[in-house]
This record gives C-alpha cells, structure tokens and sequence, in this order.
C-alpha cells in the first residue's frame, strides 16, 4: 500500500507489542520507520525484522532524546510522524507504590513523552501527526493503577495543549486511548503468569466484545490518524478498547 509512501514516522518503544505492530503497519503502508527502544539487542533485533531503522534511545533521558532528535534529523532532515509510544504499567494499590515506581510511571510515560515531542517540533514537517499512545485508566479509577493513570491523564491534557499550540504549523495531535491489549506489557510490571491469567480472564470478561485487544487493533487506527486521511482532526481522543468503558456502573 502506499497511503504514507513518502513519509518517515519515528515510534518509540518500537521494539514490542503496539509499537511493534504499529512500525509493521506504517511500513505496510509506505512509510519509512525508526523505531526506539531502551534495549539495544531488543531494538535491533526489531528493526531487522521490520526492515526499520533501529535508534536505542531511553524515552525518560532527555539527553538520549536530543541525540535521537540529532539522529533522525541528520538521516532524514524532517519526519511526517511522531508516534509516543513508549510506556510502562506499574500496579500496586497507593499504600504501597514506591518512589521508583511512581518515578517510572511519570517520567517515561509523561515527562519523556513531553519533552520527545517538544525536541522534535523543530524537525516536525508542515501537516505532521503527532500520536500519544495513552490508555482509558486515563478516565478510570481502577484500584492499582493510580501512578499509570495519573501519567496518562496528563498525557491527554499535553494533546489537547499541544494540539492547539501547534494547529498555526498545521501539525496535528491526537491521543490513542486503548483498553487491555495483548502485549507483554503487563509481564514487565512484575506480575506472574497465574496474576496475570488471572487479570486477563476477569478483564476479558468485562469486555462487551469479549476478547482482548490485538495489537494490531491498535496499529489501524494509529496509521488512519498518521495519514492524511485523518487530516482534519487533531485534540481528540480515541477510546479503542472493544466498549470496555460503555457500562462503569453494572460492568
Ligand atoms: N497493553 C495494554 O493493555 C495497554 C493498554 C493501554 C495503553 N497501553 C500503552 O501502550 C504503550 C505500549 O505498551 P505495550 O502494551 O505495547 O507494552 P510493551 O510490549 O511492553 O511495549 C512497550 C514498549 O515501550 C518500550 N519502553 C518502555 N520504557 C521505555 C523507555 N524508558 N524508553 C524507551 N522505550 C521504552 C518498551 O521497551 P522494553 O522492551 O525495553 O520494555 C517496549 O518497546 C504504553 O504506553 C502503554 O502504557 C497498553
């Protein structure tokens, strides 16, 4: 396919899951792709697979950001899309949260993400799209997961911000918001595998559709709002979570 041909998208946190999927299916679609990662085999075993340019760099690091910046742009002058993608879950109820995973939480998924986006406008091209992958525990209050979701919530805030400041470059913003995806997210957040068969079942359950989500759910809409063919939407919010959220109060 060819609706990005021309294009070069950076995703960070490219190496797995939606990132993963995501790089995949811009490259399906024409785009030339550099995927980050803070693991460098990890990161350069993906972009192999992919036929993706690999760039190690630590979303939380703002100096690893301004030398990915110097990276991409000494290769590629400009890119046409930003995808934030780049994200850790830490689950513990409040009690018992510490600093470093509070600290975690904050500083990849909120603080990298703000300051990946301001070092890049100044290599963003005229009606570039700029992604933040956020969550719906953006909108919830769900035990556990009070760090991830404040982290989240503010990453909607900075969309919406962002959005407006940068609609004069005719750049837009927008943030993806999925429920349970099928990733090893929530392996990395130290749960074992009967916690999280556990979690997976009585999720799945909740789902009006009754199945997780693919990451390759994720990776349609991400290309739909990279492409031109999202042009007139920026400061938006999509919910992707198969109506997870539909039913709060007899769910
Ligand atoms: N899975 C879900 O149910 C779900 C739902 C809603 C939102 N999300 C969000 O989706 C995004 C992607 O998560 P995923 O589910 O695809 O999980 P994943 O498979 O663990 O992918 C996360 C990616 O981000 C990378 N990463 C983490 N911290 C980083 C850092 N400091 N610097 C650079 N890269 C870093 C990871 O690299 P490593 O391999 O080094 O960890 C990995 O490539 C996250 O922002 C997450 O919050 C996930």
């Amino acid at each position: 396919m060819t609706k990005l041909n021309g294009k070069v998208a950076v995703v960070t946190g490219g190496n797995s899951g939606i990132g993963y999927a995501s790089a995949k299916d811009l490259l399906d679609n024409g785009a030339q792709v550099v995927i980050t990662g803070r693991n460098p085999e990890a990161v350069n075993r993906a972009a192999r697979e992919l036929g993706a340019e690999g760039i190690v760099a630590d979303q939380s690091s703002l100096s690893d950001t301004d030398h990915l910046v110097e990276q991409v742009k000494a290769k590629f002058g400009k890119i046409d899309i930003l995808f934030i993608n780049a994200g850790v879950v830490a689950m513990a109820p409040i009690e018992v949260l510490t600093e470093e995973q509070f600290d975690d939480s904050m500083n990849i998924n909120f603080k990298g993400a703000f300051f990946t986006l301001q070092k890049f406008i100044p290599i963003l091209s005229e009606r570039a799209s700029v992604i933040n992958l956020s969550s719906i525990n953006a909108y919830s209050g769900m035990p556990n997961t009070a760090a991830y979701a404040a982290s989240k919530a503010a990453l909607n805030s900075l969309t919406r911000t962002a959005a407006y400041e940068l609609a004069p470059k005719k750049i837009r913003v927008n943030a993806v918001c999925p429920g349970p995806v099928k990733t090893p997210i929530f392996g990395k957040a130290g749960l074992d595998e009967s916690a999280i068969n556990e979690f997976s079942s009585a999720m799945q359950n909740r789902v009006p559709m009754k199945r997780f989500g693919e990451s390759g759910d994720i990776a349609k809409l991400v290309t739909f709002l990279a492409s031109d063919d999202s042009s007139f939407i920026t400061g938006s919010e999509y919910v992707i979570d198969g109506g997870v959220i539909l039913n709060p109060i007899l769910g």
